[in-house]
């Protein structure tokens, strides 16, 4: 397979990890998920991390997801961008999805645990937090799936891809969000 039609069908895979963080600042704004708690002096996750933001991120990486496997479908794309078949293709999509947002709180736990306030830049941690949390919990739940559809027949080659891609796209996605006014900080 052409290494461009791999970069990208990876990438096509991968999205339903992508979007979560960028709903999740659309969902905000409810309790947070440490319910206010803290934990040596700093809180446990912070004010940026909720509830809704949870949820909401999840549930629209996982509708993202049924639109592409529809897509996908519909034009008879067959591999590589298929998701695989359904019902069997909601557990890798819901688990990129909800993995990319326990990442995200991840980050913000060891964040909070060096001393840095709610929003602080993060340079690397917020950039890739995400998607270590939604290939980590992917790769749980889904083994053979990760294995077929980003690591093997050169998969692996997509997968450096997204990687690479992650930290412009992190960068492209929180400017055009502090445009946009959703986003208080551009990072
Ligand atoms: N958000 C949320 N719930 C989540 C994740 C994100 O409500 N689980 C919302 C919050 O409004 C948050 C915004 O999305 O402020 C941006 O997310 P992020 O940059 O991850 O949070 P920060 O506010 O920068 O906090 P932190 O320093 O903990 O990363
Ligand atoms: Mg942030």
């Amino acid at each position: 397979m052409h290494p461009v039609i791999i970069a990208i069908s990876v990438l096509w895979l991968t999205l339903p990890a992508l979007l979560p963080n960028s709903a999740a600042v659309i969902f905000g704004g409810g309790a947070p998920v440490d319910m206010g708690r803290s934990w040596g002096g700093s809180r446990l996750l912070g004010d940026g991390k909720t509830w809704t933001g949870l949820m909401g991120g999840t549930l629209s990486g996982l509708l993202l997801g049924m639109m592409l496997y529809l897509i996908a479908t519909l034009l008879g794309l067959g591999e590589p961008w298929d998701f695989g078949g359904f019902p069997d293709c909601l557990v890798p999509m819901f688990s990129l999805a909800l993995g990319s947002l326990l990442g995200d709180i991840g980050g913000s736990f060891l964040k909070r645990r060096i001393g840095l306030a709610r929003g602080a830049k993060a340079p690397v941690l917020d950039q890739y937090d995400f998607l270590i949390g939604a290939y980590g919990l992917t790769l749980l739940t889904s083994t053979s799936w990760f294995m077929d559809h980003l690591v093997n027949g050169g998969a692996i080659y997509g997968l450096l891809f997204v990687v690479i891609l992650t930290p412009l796209l992190h960068r492209l996605v929180n400017v055009l969000g502090y445009k946009m006014g959703a986003k208080d900080v551009p990072w």
